[in-house]
């Protein structure tokens, strides 16, 4: 009696742990259906932001970029990039013609977590002297000596008020970064001060959103980019839109007739999102509650912690997971590249996933089954941000009339804009590392399009976009200033 109880007990703790992935199987289902209705509330969105300011959730903002690289860019440039996980340096060589970038050198250094969250001051100063020391050790480009004045392009990825192509306000941290004396002032500045103080002589000259580096990257490889994404720590769009659309700043003039704008969808919100209890009480623990919606469910900062709240709500349900370890417990421990080697792990013992479980999340053994459970768990919190995603891109081509249906307002567009060729330029690691991440995006970019649509749509990767792109930005203006 005593053994048919305790069998009767851990199919109870197995059926309440099923229970728990059933539930979050429906939570975040995305059917095809659903995700039209996405489509169409970014595309709507799209419209109101630009109708104006505050109008929609999706700021979309202006960045001054009215002319993308044409591909006659020359000389060497400098790019900082901030935003991510890592700070990058790098400098560009250009030869003068279409996909001519004769040299790149980059490095990567990781941001000491405390200047996340403490003054300006010591972040700029990092930049600064990280800059100097790369400098020092690439002198085969050119040296910023005092005798010789260089540009350099910021790429800073967060959203920005911009009043001139490199110059802008910062609205709001995103992503982690919490240093309060920076909303509200000029960025370019706060660079241009601490490259100052460590007597490096360069100009600021452009200040660009990832997103915006990567589109220019995109466009100077392919005429027919019109859109870039980026899917990394955080996520975002931007696209080239017509300025007689951009409502909110009637009069604008460009050359181009044209301006990039930097959507920050990553703050998108709609009821047609599908929203779970785990979503809910991540957003309610972060440090911006009621923001960046669309990113929480998307993006390499989230993906890992959504699992791992799913975890140690299955380790609640049942005893399978022994005493919660405080491992268990700890927010932003199971980082997205962890959790992607999870749901890749093909071993048929799921030796990876008992590795991270143990050397993480210090879990000890689990049976095999319940490791199967929770690959099941990453691959359903990555598909279901995986097909958010498509149905954002979805939702900036149906806007630009390129979805197939001639767009929502497209008056002035003939069907046949849907047979034109375009290109979504992207970036990121989760969607360049993350090869599942990757596939699912695909696959559900042509199920909403149809196939017959689909083939006109390219996803081109453009690796360090965000970055090269900004050396890109400030080659294309320095071109049409002489
Ligand atoms: C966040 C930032 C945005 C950036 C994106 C990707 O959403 O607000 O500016 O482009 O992350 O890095």
């Amino acid at each position: 009696a005593v053994l048919v109880g305790r069998r009767v007990r851990s199919r109870g703790k197995w059926e309440r742990m099923l229970r728990v992935l059933k539930e979050l199987e429906e939570g975040c289902d995305t059917p095809v259906w659903r995700l039209k209705q996405v489509v169409d509330a970014v595309a709507v969105e799209m419209h109101a932001g630009l109708a104006s300011e505050g109008g929609s959730k999706i700021r979309m903002l202006l960045t001054f970029v009215d002319n993308l690289p044409s591909g006659k860019e020359k000389g060497t440039y400098y790019a900082l990039d901030l935003g991510g996980t890592y700070f990058r340096v790098m400098q560009v060589q250009l030869g003068g013609h279409r996909s001519s970038i004769l040299a790149h050198e980059v490095e990567r250094y990781p941001i000491p977590e405390h200047l996340l969250i403490s003054r300006s001051e010591g972040l700029f100063d990092f930049i600064a002297s990280v800059f100097k020391q790369f400098v020092e050790r690439n002198k085969n480009g050119y040296e910023c000596s005092l005798d010789k004045r260089r540009d350099l392009g910021f790429t800073f990825s967060f959203p920005v008020k911009q009043t001139t192509v490199s110059s802008g306000i910062l609205m709001k941290w995103t992503k982690g970064f919490a240093i309060e004396d920076m909303v509200g002032r000029e960025v370019a500045e706060c660079l241009q001060e601490a490259l100052i103080k460590k007597g490096i002589n360069i100009r600021v000259a452009a200040l660009v959103n990832d997103t915006v580096g990567t589109l220019a990257l995109g466009h100077y490889h392919d005429a027919d980019t019109v859109a870039a994404v980026v899917f990394g720590t955080g996520t975002n769009a931007c696209y080239l839109e017509r300025t007689d659309a951009i409502i909110k700043c009637q009069g604008l003039l460009t050359t181009s007739g044209c301006m990039v704008v930097n959507m920050e969808w990553g703050n998108f919100w709609s009821s047609h999102l599908p929203r779970t209890m785990y979503d809910v009480e991540l957003d309610a623990d972060s440090p911006n509650p009621n923001y960046q919606g669309f990113e929480k469910m998307i993006s390499g900062m989230y993906l890992g912690e959504i699992v791992r709240r799913i975890i140690l709500r299955m380790s609640l349900e049942s005893d399978f997971f022994g005493t919660i370890s405080s491992k268990l417990s700890t927010p932003f421990i199971l980082r997205t590249p962890l959790m992607a080697a999870l749901c890749e792990d093909n071993s048929p013992d799921l030796v990876e996933v008992a590795r991270v479980l143990k050397d993480i999340l210090e879990v000890p053994d689990v049976p095999l089954k319940v490791r199967k459970l929770l690959v099941d768990v990453c691959d359903v919190v990555t598909r279901r941000a995986a097909r958010l995603a498509a149905a954002g891109i979805v939702g900036i081509l149906k806007k630009i009339g390129r979805d197939g249906n001639g767009g929502i307002a497209s008056g002035r567009r003939s069907r046949d804009d849907t047979k034109m060729r375009t290109v979504v330029a992207v970036e990121g690691s989760l969607y360049t590392n993350y090869l599942m991440f990757r596939d699912y995006l695909n696959e559900a970019v042509v199920e909403i399009l149809g196939e017959e649509v689909a083939q006109h749509v390219t996803l081109k990767v453009m690796d360090d976009g965000s970055g090269i792109g900004a050396a890109l930005v400030v080659a294309s203006n320095s071109l049409r200033e002489s």
